[in-house]
């Protein structure tokens, strides 16, 4: 599955939750592609199964300035079916915590985008491993909302990644059903792949 992370950052806080989705998502298997948000067109995202997309907020009613063009690009296209996720840092005790996300977010569902109904935002103050945590868990969620029919896969890989024994079957797994197109040169190695899948009651 192919992953867009696009963020702007000040003091670094939501590049650092950007980073740990983008960890996240590698563990997944999955093809990310990281980019600060002002160096992006919105067009791009159609090329993606999932965007995150994160930022911070400075002032109420402000979009942090340099997602100003991003904005303003997103009337130009018809965006219906790219999904996106947000996250961003911010300041909870705000009457309106992290409101640039709400006003990106709300426009480009206008625009139909499909927007995921969980949004992740991280008090600015704390960087405890509960906070990480949560981006990781956000991330898996995202990922799972974005990807699906492929549900059970996610759950799967995620199982058998723990355990030692089943990780070649994972591989192998991962490259049959994930769009990764299966090369056989032999009949054998062909053989060998059903064996593996037939473990899993695949076949
Ligand atoms: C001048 C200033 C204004 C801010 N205004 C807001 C605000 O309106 N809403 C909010 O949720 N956080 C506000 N914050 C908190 C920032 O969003 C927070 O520090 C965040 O972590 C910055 O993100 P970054 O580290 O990714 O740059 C403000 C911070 C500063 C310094």
């Amino acid at each position: 599955m192919k992953v867009f992370i696009g963020y702007v950052s000040l003091s670094g806080n939501t590049e650092k939750m950007a980073i740990h989705i983008k960890n996240r998502m590698k563990a997944f298997g999955c093809e990310v592609y990281m980019e600060r948000l002002d160096t992006v067109e919105v067009d791009a995202l159609k090329d993606f199964d999932l965007a995150f997309i994160g930022l911070y907020t400075w002032n109420l009613e402000d979009l942090p300035y340099e997602v100003n063009e991003f904005y303003e690009e997103i009337d130009q296209v018809d965006f219906a079916g790219v999904k996106v996720a947000f996250f961003g840092a911010g300041d909870l005790t705000h009457s309106k915590p992290c409101a640039a996300i709400d006003i990106l977010s709300d426009k480009m569902m206008r625009f139909g985008f499909d927007v995921y109904d969980r949004v992740l935002k991280v008090h600015h103050e704390s960087s405890t491993y509960a906070q990480w945590r949560k981006c990781e868990d956000f991330a898996e969620h995202a990922l799972i909302w974005g990807s699906n029919r492929k549900k059970w896969r996610f759950f799967m890989w995620d199982r058998m990644l723990g355990s030692p024994k089943y990780q070649k079957s994972v591989f192998l797994l991962r490259r049959v059903l994930d769009d990764y197109p299966i090369k056989c040169k032999g009949r054998s190695k062909k053989e060998e792949l059903i064996q593996e899948l037939l473990k899993f009651g695949i076949f």
